[in-house]
């Protein structure tokens, strides 16, 4: 049973879109995971890896895995003060 051309691109193709969306590649993690844990409190890289190990290894992902953090954070804060303009408004 072999691989056509096409299937084998198909496959190719997969797994470089699943590479791309880890950010730690000796924990995998990708950045869906990592914003999940920033909704559930964690705001740093260590604490990140106490929690699930991303970014215990090599270290070449802490950038990426603080950038995710932050803007995570970011967005949080946005939705909080959203949700408060909206119970404002209705309020008034
Ligand atoms: S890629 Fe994340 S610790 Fe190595």
């Amino acid at each position: 049973m072999g691989l056509c051309w096409m299937g084998l691109l198909t496959m190719t193709v997969k797994i470089t879109t699943l590479a791309s969306m880890l950010i730690c590649l000796c924990q995998p993690t990708t950045a869906k995971e990592v914003s999940r844990h920033a909704s559930e409190g964690v705001e740093t890289v260590a604490e990140l890896a106490r929690r699930c190990g991303a970014g215990s290894g090599c270290g070449n992902c802490h950038r990426q895995l603080a950038q995710v953090l932050h803007n995570a954070r970011v967005l949080q804060a946005e939705a909080r003060s959203e949700d408060q303009r909206s119970s404002q408004s209705i309020a008034l």
